[in-house]
């Protein structure tokens, strides 16, 4: 007899394994069913965000970071450096077994939770009276509920496919052996910028290819611009406009066509072509067919407000379902899905989904961009404060970028948040609470903030909304 479940999860990344552990805190019998292997065949939970994502490239971006302060900026405080070396074999290694770590500990809160976990496939049979049968692996179990998610896949160019040696994905970015004389990226979104700076910074000669003629558009215009001059300014080369046309591997490498954003016919040639031009929705294998589980134009899995798929009892989060492609996004689905399961009133704010790119500097945003409020006729107030003016970022030695604070002109509720610089990644989650709680700019204003901290700026921000800076 087949092994029942009152939840079933398939897939093991962001999304799935934290909508597991929440059910099995609820009281649900939970197991969950992921795929992904480590090099020795084994288990490797977390998803893409853990294996090939979000936590292999902040490991790459911090000991590249590393390095280029080592080789540029310790200079600076005094520090002299001699006989500075790179070892990318050891770099890499250092990544991986910080992968490890981050897998093995999904499987003690696994373990800790009461979570069944099935290594293998996991794919719709059918429905039946005990409710859905899934095949897991080389077994087959039964589950009241199914929450699918199955993440999402690279976009490859047409008649590009990924070779992972020279044509590579976010995989293939994150394992490259040596640091590439010339590397090309094609998408200068968040993984052509976060990808081509470590391996700007480690000392490839780097270019993105972008199609659209804006910098990243969805950004603040404003704090777009301020990380396009310092992305320049790194000699990191963004190339707008772009069509990309024929691409052909050669004994050295690849050599990419396109014409510029003037028409020009160019050619590029490089050692190594990082393709980054988005990510596609991942039911291969779910057999979603079996069941009749209803898709999407895109592939994505469709469904409501509440991630409730076509068929009764069955949910879907994550990256396989519309919105942002973001880790937090998907552990937010997958709890508020465990708790409606559970008849509890399961809440994602879709506005306050706070955005990072970990560049140098970061950008860090949440709510509504300036152009957005124009284009819907919002009327707004705008502060801004430069980093140039907080004391924490000068004796840090990186003053780039500012806060940007958003308010409603009438009521003053803070509309959207916009930072580039400094550890804007930790300095956004202020404006995330401070959104949630709909304060308003004042109330940010008259908050008591270390001194000195970077989150000084955010509060000189939002005083100056009502052009009350103190140190600017
Ligand atoms: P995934 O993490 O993709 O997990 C899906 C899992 O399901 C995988 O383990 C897969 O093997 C498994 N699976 C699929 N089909 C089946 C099946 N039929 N049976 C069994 N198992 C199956 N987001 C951020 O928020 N911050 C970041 O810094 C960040 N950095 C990123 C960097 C890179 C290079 C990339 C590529 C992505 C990054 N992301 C980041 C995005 C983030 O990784 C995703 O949004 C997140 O992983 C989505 O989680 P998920 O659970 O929906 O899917
Ligand atoms: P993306 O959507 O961020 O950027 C893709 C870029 O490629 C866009 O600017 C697009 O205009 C461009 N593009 C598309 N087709 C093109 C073509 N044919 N030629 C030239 N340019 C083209 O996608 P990306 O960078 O692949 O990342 C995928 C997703 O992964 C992100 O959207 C994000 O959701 C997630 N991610 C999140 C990170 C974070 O939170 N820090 C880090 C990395 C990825």
């Amino acid at each position: 007899m087949a092994k029942q479940f009152d939840v079933i999860v398939i897939g093991g990344g962001p999304g799935g394994y934290i909508a597991a552990i929440r059910a099995a805190q609820l009281g649900f019998n939970a197991a969950c069913i992921d795929e992904w292997k480590n090099d020795k065949g084994g288990p490797a939970l977390g998803g893409t965000c853990t294996n090939v994502g979000c936590i292999p490239s902040k490991a790459l971006l911090q000991s590249s970071e590393h390095y280029e302060h080592a080789s540029k900026h310790f200079a600076d405080h005094g520090i002299n450096v001699s006989g500075l070396g790179l070892d990318v074999a050891k770099m890499l290694g250092r990544k991986d077994s910080v992968v490890k770590q981050n897998n093995d500990g999904i499987q003690y809160l696994f373990k800790k939770n009461k979570v069944s976990f099935f290594h293998g496939r996991g794919s719709f049979v059918k429905a039946g009276a005990d409710g859905y049968e899934i095949k897991a692996g080389e077994e087959t179990i039964t589950g009241k509920h199914v929450i699918v998610a199955t993440g999402s896949n690279a976009r490859a160019l047409p008649g590009v496919p990924f070779d992972e040696q020279v044509v590579l994905s976010n995989d293939g970015a994150l394992r490259v052996g040596a640091v590439p004389k010339k590397l090309v990226l094609i998408g200068s979104g968040v993984i052509g910028l976060e990808m081509g700076s470590v391996w700007r910074r480690l000392g490839a000669e780097v270019t993105v290819l972008e199609a659209l003629p804006t910098f990243l558009g969805a950004v603040d215009e404003q704090i777009a611009k301020e990380a396009k001059k310092a992305f320049d300014k790194q000699g990191l080369k963004i190339e707008l406009g772009v069509k990309v046309g024929d691409i052909a591997k050669t004994a050295a490498g690849v050599t990419v066509n396109y014409t510029n954003a003037k028409g020009e016919a160019q050619k590029i040639e490089a050692d190594k072509l990082i393709v980054s031009i988005g990510r596609v929705p991942n039911t291969i294998g779910l057999n979603p067919e079996a069941v009749g589980l209803k898709l999407d134009e895109r592939g994505a899995i469709v469904v409501d407000e509440e991630c409730r798929t076509s068929l009764p009892n069955v949910w879907a989060v994550g990256d396989v379902v519309r919105g942002p492609m973001l880790a937090h996004k998907a552990e937010e689905e997958g709890v508020a899905v465990a708790e409606r399961i559970a008849g509890q009133h399961g809440h994602v704010n879709f506005n306050t989904v706070p955005w990072v790119i970990y560049t140098s500097p970061e950008i860090a945003w949440v709510g509504q961009t300036e152009q957005q409020l124009k284009a819907a006729g919002v009327q707004y107030k705008a502060g801004t404060f430069p980093f140039l003016a907080n004391g924490r970022a000068r004796a840090l030695g990186d003053t780039t970028g500012m806060v940007k604070f958003l308010a409603d002109a009438r009521t003053d509720e803070i509309l959207g948040v916009h930072i580039v610089g400094p550890m804007a990644s930790e300095l956004i989650s202020e404006a995330v609470v401070a959104m949630e709680f709909r304060a308003s700019s004042e109330d940010i204003a008259r908050i008591c903030h270390a001194h000195p901290s970077l989150s000084e700026a955010t509060k000189e921000a939002a005083l100056a909304v009502d052009k009350r800076t103190l140190n600017f």
